[in-house]
């Protein structure tokens, strides 16, 4: 009798066998840590809607980037919370800004690891907003002027790649030259080239006091529903000069990294934001759902959708599952 031939659970007898057909893995090197760091010493505040992570002072902040470090994990990803904000974001671009002191802190006690810096002026504006506001609306070229200098403080105290958020028009190829003017040619860019106005983000505005006073992104920030749009953001970036392009959020946008992994060479990074760990995070709290798995399941799916790269995060948790 001719009954199924091919029979696919042959490969799922064990988990030697499962291994040796395994598609796609996982490793520490894939992910970068986001850090918050804050004024102060020995500050270390627990972020309520993101259990285990934590608003740190520069002590703690080189503590942490050490364990990380030693975790496996190539890079960490700092966010600022400033001591005073402005209309202008001043403490954005001062050299001796908060993520400025930090990045040297960090380089100092953990050469080999890779500072990234968010080049934002959320954090930093009284408004809360991306960029100078006039007339109640973003402007977008004399942003861009600030975040070059943002980008370029941050170079100048030695972050390793830097990383804008802001979604302007121009901003990679502006902050491409800045750098190459100052002798920073080698210092890569990371573009949120691909970055959707996403609920996703919620408690991560908690977390870096960046909740806008008014309004909201969806002038400057992609419109969920839209995928073909993604592909030229993405293209408009590596045409000015970005060396990886990120996808945000990552898990309801796997599609676009997929399409965007078919679409081009550069490496591709997702950021499996707040809400995504936030979400896991309280169903496990509740009892819902197996928050290791669904963590471990996530990354994976974030992985084999194309991203080279995943900023999480679960970076720690998840590096220490994959070293036993
Ligand atoms: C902007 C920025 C945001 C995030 C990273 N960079 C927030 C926003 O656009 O409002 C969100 C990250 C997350 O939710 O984990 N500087």
């Amino acid at each position: 009798m001719f009954f199924p031939q091919y029979r696919a659970r042959r490969m799922r007898s064990s988990e030697t066998i499962r291994k040796m057909v395994r598609e796609t893995t996982l490793s520490p090197d894939d992910f970068i840590y986001p850090l918050f760091v804050a004024h102060g010493k020995g500050v270390k505040k627990e972020i309520s809607s993101m259990p285990g992570n934590f608003q740190q002072s520069v002590d703690n902040i080189v503590r942490d980037a050490k364990e990380t470090f030693a975790l496996g994990i190539p890079a960490v990803l700092l966010f600022g919370i400033p001591a005073a904000k402005d209309s202008r974001g001043s403490e954005a671009y001062a050299d001796d800004g908060i993520v400025q002191q930090a990045v040297r802190a960090i380089k100092d006690a953990v050469p080999d690891i890779l500072v990234v810096t968010d080049v934002c002026l959320c954090e930093y504006t009284d408004h809360g907003h991306c960029g100078i506001v006039e007339n109640g609306e973003i402007q977008n070229d004399p942003t861009v002027e600030l975040l070059c200098k943002e980008a370029l403080s941050h170079a100048r105290s030695g972050a390793d790649i830097v990383a804008p958020s802001d979604m302007m028009d121009g901003r990679v190829g502006a902050i491409r030259e800045a750098l190459d003017d100052s002798g920073y040619s080698g210092t890569p860019i990371m573009s949120y080239a691909v970055k959707y106005a996403s609920s996703f983000y919620g408690p991560f505005r908690e977390a870096a006091e960046s909740t806008p006073a008014y309004g909201d992104r969806r002038s400057h920030q992609m419109d969920p529903a839209n995928a073909r749009e993604a592909l030229r953001e993405a293209e408009l970036d590596i045409d000015e000069g970005a060396d990886i392009i990120m996808v945000k959020p990552a898990l309801p946008y796997l599609d676009i990294i997929c399409r965007l992994r078919e679409n081009t060479d550069h490496p591709i990074a997702a950021y499996n934001v707040s809400g995504e760990f936030s979400m896991i995070k309280a169903a496990e709290r509740l009892g819902w759902m197996d928050g290791r798995r669904a963590m471990m399941e996530s990354l994976i799916g974030i992985k084999r959708a194309g991203a080279d790269i995943i900023i999480t995060y679960f970076a720690k948790e998840a590096a220490e599952i994959l070293s036993k």
